[in-house]
């Protein structure tokens, strides 16, 4: 079926917080402690989302993937935030698919539009983290074509402080 990427807009909330949690809860099992990973809800997400939905960050970007007007997946970009980053420089700070998506093609095709935009945008380089143990998603920046910087750190919250690595991109 096709899939359309498109902006989200605030009524896309509940279906983003859905896809978090559901893709959360599938793809770090087993790298994120069991009882975190359970405690995980909708409703919580949802506050989250519907707030950032409603007052939009200036240059930050939520993209969803909509398959026949259902979200199956979601990605998030903007400036990056890291102390050590060059003017020019965005982040890809979030793609998640519903677990079903996965290996459809779906991401590829998500990615692919939310790095483009940032192109178009007139950033130079972009760069994202990643969990150090995140095997699947690190596959999918290899074929991607983007590059471990060697940075790492324990410090991000919403990682719970597990190891993380940065990937680079040039979008020259
Ligand atoms: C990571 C993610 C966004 C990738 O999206 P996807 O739709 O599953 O990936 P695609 O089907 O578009 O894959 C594109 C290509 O990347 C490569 N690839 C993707 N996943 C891979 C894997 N697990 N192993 C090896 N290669 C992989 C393949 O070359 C694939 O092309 P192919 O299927 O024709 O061989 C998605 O799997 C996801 O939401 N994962 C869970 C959440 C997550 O970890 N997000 C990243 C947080 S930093």
């Amino acid at each position: 079926m096709a899939v359309r990427i498109r902006e989200a807009i605030p009524a896309d909330a509940e279906a983003i917080a859905t896809v978090h949690v559901r893709s959360w809860q599938a793809a770090y099992r087993g790298q994120l402690p069991d009882e975190y990973l359970d405690g995980l809800t909708v409703d919580e997400r949802l506050s989250q989302h519907q707030w950032a939905l409603e007052h939009p960050r200036p240059d930050w970007r939520v993209w969803v993937a909509d398959e026949e007007r259902s979200v199956v997946g979601f990605a998030v970009t903007g400036p990056s935030e890291d102390a050590d980053a060059d003017p020019g420089t965005a982040e890809l700070y979030a793609i998640y698919l519903e677990p079903s998506s996965y290996r459809r093609g779906v991401g590829r095709q998500l990615f692919a539009h939310a790095i483009e935009d940032l192109r178009e945008r007139g950033f130079r380089t972009a760069t994202l983290w990643v969990l150090e143990s995140n095997d699947q998603a690190r596959r999918f920046y290899d074929v991607a074509g983007w590059k471990l910087d060697g940075a790492t750190t324990t410090e991000r919250i919403d990682c719970l402080n597990y190891p993380t690595v940065r990937y680079r991109a040039d979008l020259g």
